[in-house]
């Protein structure tokens, strides 16, 4: 397939990663069924449409996960030696290590987040909120693997992955990760993940079916960025959302549907779709409590913690690395 580095004025990524959007892009909308990663989302209008999710009422985990750290804070500073580095992989917003901040005597903290930029301004903040933190943000793609920084190679270890990131890779790409990091952090590390738990099936879809329709429009939003950022010819009103959970499967699976046949064109390139047709745009996993400590257990983590709100719509697990 022929993809070239779009030429548009208005592309504000850097070419490299304009370009590996390009490519994925091209190479995903050619599969059957169609298909983009939920990573692509998060430009600066889907970053801001996920904060405004998160604030629905329908959409429970977040406000869920921080109830849990907030509750459970000071056991889970427990564990946490003191003197630290905090790892925090894919680091957005820093609302939730704050609420670890708040409760432990960590000696480092290093986000690491694909926007350079983003994780250093919010970098800025944590260092005047925390003065005798030292913060050392690292841009780099968290899904490969990167180096730690020097600075922090005598200290004590612990990773955290909160917000049930987990649940967007397959579960063979969650092990790999939980592998990677264990790999990164060293012998003798911890981590903390927060996991998005199976429950009534009408709760999780009403979480991705809210009533004001946000989560359509954050579903929407990919394909305006690939006509703003790749040329693409996408016409909205085309595509509507669909979010529903695949029971056997354990996943939300996200989708936009073709409302009518149609044709549409990026980077030189045609993809038409037949009505009813889908791109397969996220699968948000789901997991039982069991079933996620196997899985980090096949990665070389055992959990020896879990945390969950009197409810049990959400966990956070403190493993430890093993053999
Ligand atoms: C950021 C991956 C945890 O799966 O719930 C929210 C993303 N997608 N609504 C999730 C999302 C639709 C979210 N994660």
């Amino acid at each position: 397939m022929n993809v070239h580095a779009p030429a548009l004025a208005d592309a504000h990524l850097p070419d490299e990663q304009t370009s590996v959007f390009a490519k994925d892009a091209v190479e995903d909308l050619s599969q059957h069924p169609k298909r983009l990663s939920p990573k692509y989302f998060y430009d600066a209008a889907g970053s801001e449409l996920f904060e405004a999710i998160t604030r629905l009422p329908e959409y429970y985990p977040t406000r869920t996960e921080l109830g849990i750290l907030k509750e459970c804070g000071s056991a889970i500073a427990a564990i946490i030696p003191a003197g630290a580095a905090l790892v925090e992989f894919g680091a957005g917003a820093t609302t939730k290590v704050r609420r670890l901040l708040e409760k432990s005597a960590l000696g480092a903290y290093v986000p690491v987040d694909i926007s350079g930029d983003f994780i250093r301004g919010q970098a800025d903040a944590l260092r005047r909120d925390f003065p005798r933190l030292a913060v050392y943000p690292v841009a780099a793609d968290f899904t490969a693997p990167f180096e730690l920084p020097a600075a922090i190679a005598a200290l004590p270890k612990v990773g955290f992955f909160p917000g049930s990131t987990i649940g967007n890779f397959e579960p063979h790409e969650a092990c790999r990760f939980l592998r990677s990091a264990r790999d990164i952090l060293g012998d003798g590390a911890l981590m903390i993940v927060g996991v998005d738990l199976e429950k009534d099936e009408r709760v999780l879809y009403h979480a991705y079916n809210d009533a004001a329709g946000v989560t359509a429009r954050f579903n929407l939003n990919v394909l305006v960025r690939i006509n703003r950022e790749l040329g693409g010819n996408f016409d909205l009103s085309a595509f509507t959302h669909r979010a529903i959970y695949n029971r056997e499967r354990h996943r939300i699976e996200m989708h936009l549907i073709a409302k009518k046949s149609q044709t549409v064109r990026l980077l030189g390139t045609s993809f038409s779709f037949r009505a009813g047709e889908t791109i397969h745009t996220e699968n948000s996993y789901k997991y039982s409590v069991e079933r996620f400590a196997a899985l980090a257990r096949g990665a070389g983590w055992k959990v020896k913690e879990t945390w969950t709100d009197p409810a049990r719509m959400f966990s956070v697990h403190a493993m430890v690395a093993v053999d």
